[in-house]
């Protein structure tokens, strides 16, 4: 059995004997073995078996074959390894190809590198532009990158924005330090129509937004000409939160797809599918998706669909009772790691903020529903207790 304490010994004891002991290898498996436990390589490493892999009938021996070829630091010909990137198939071995002609840091390099921001995979794009961004305040490399700006992948715009653009915003100032808001927004409950409320916000106030909110005319407290109506409002109920959200926090959706009963038997029931409607109009103004959460319910707590269905069991007829609501996870977006939110706390802030043990590790949040008289669609403590726990300090 092949090792990797006789791989390093091989590799040490002069290249002839690694060369020598790849090119016996007649099972794949093994030679992958050897090559992804090569490890750093020697000064005198002679690298000549590399580049014959790189014509290996097999992607992964070529990917690692490249991989290692991308250690020799500057060594590396990168004259194979662009010859063996025209005419290769497979993405992975594509996109370390770039990667490894990228590490060298390499000037000469800079022109393979810009040949690589035309290719059609944007994570070679992507490759490419980290390559080149070591090359500080030159100019042909900023002429070549910052047209991407325009660039039809979101991925190649984003690294983009943030290496030339965002820069030209960093001097708009909060009001307020990043972990502080206003006294008069602490502890407080306010009565009124969201959208009047909202007014009375100042920018950049709010760090977390927890909202339920109307499941269009489901329920009977709010009313509204049109499903389409229904969006509009919730768009700028989510604009004007986003407004008032500090840089990269968060906002909550609780909502789940609802069903408007039949006008008649000779009519059928609507399903509105709420939380996949309302996402593009989050996305579209500045909210970044960040999860999905599945707030599960007890069968026995939720109106009984199936019931038909288990009489009649015929297919298409098929109504499961639905026991999940969703809790759609947003943040406001920004170039800006979420590291940048949670060092702008101090370290007391830190410590008492963190979530002790017994949370919850999946995205299905198994929560009774609380019922109430006077309100149909009341909060479980239980739910927001977590919402506050994990996306707030
Ligand atoms: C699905 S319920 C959510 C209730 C929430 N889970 C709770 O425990 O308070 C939607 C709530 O939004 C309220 N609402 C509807 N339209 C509103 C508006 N324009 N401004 C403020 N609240 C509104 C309704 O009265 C209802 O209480």
């Amino acid at each position: 059995m092949i090792t990797k304490e006789y791989i390093t010994d091989l590799k040490h004891k002069g290249n002839e004997e690694i060369a020598h002991f790849v090119g016996n290898q007649r099972d794949v498996g093994n030679i992958n073995f050897i090559l992804e436990n090569l490890g750093q390589l020697p000064q005198n490493f002679n690298p000549d078996f590399l580049y014959n892999l790189l014509n290996h009938q097999y992607a992964q021996v070529r990917l690692n074959a490249v991989k290692n070829i991308g250690k020799l630091n500057g060594k590396s010909d990168t004259k194979s390894l662009f010859e063996l990137y025209k005419k290769e198939v497979d993405t992975s071995v594509r996109r370390e190809i770039v990667s490894s002609i990228g590490r060298q840091r390499k000037s000469t390099n800079k022109s393979l590198l810009f040949d690589f921001l035309d290719d059609e995979d944007p994570k070679i794009v992507c490759q490419a532009i980290r390559g080149l961004l070591v090359f500080e305040n030159d100019n042909d490399v900023e002429e070549h990158l910052k047209p991407l700006i325009n660039h039809q992948n979101e991925m190649v715009r984003t690294v983009i924005y943030k290496e030339y653009f965002a820069k030209e915003n960093q001097n708009k100032k909060d009001a307020l330090p990043h972990t502080e808001t206003y006294e008069f927004l602490k502890n407080v409950v306010v009565n009124s129509d969201v959208l009047e409320a909202l007014k009375y916000l100042p920018d950049e106030s709010v760090h977390l937004t927890f909202t339920s909110p109307p499941y269009y005319n489901a329920r009977d407290y709010s009313i509204y000409p049109s499903y389409q109506a229904y969006l509009e409002f919730l768009e700028k109920v989510f604009v004007e939160t986003h407004r008032i959200t500090k840089e990269g926090r968060f906002l909550i959706v609780n909502t789940s797809p609802i069903i408007i009963p039949r006008v008649s038997r000779s009519h059928s029931s609507k399903r509105y599918g709420i939380p996949s409607d309302l996402h593009p109009y989050l996305v579209k103004n500045g909210w970044e998706f960040i999860d999905d959460i599945v707030w599960l319910k007890p069968e026995a707590s939720v109106k009984n669909r199936v019931g038909g269905f288990m009489q009649h069991r015929k297919p298409l007829g098929y109504k499961p009772n639905s026991v999940t609501e969703y809790l759609m996870v947003y943040r406001k977006s920004t170039e800006k790691l979420l590291d940048w939110n949670i060092r702008s706390y101090d370290y007391k802030t830190v410590e008492e903020s963190k979530v002790s043990d017994g949370y919850e590790t999946t995205n299905v949040w198994k929560i009774d529903p609380c019922f109430n008289k006077v309100h149909s669609a009341i909060f479980p403590v239980e739910l927001c207790k977590r919402v506050i726990q994990y996306y707030s300090y």
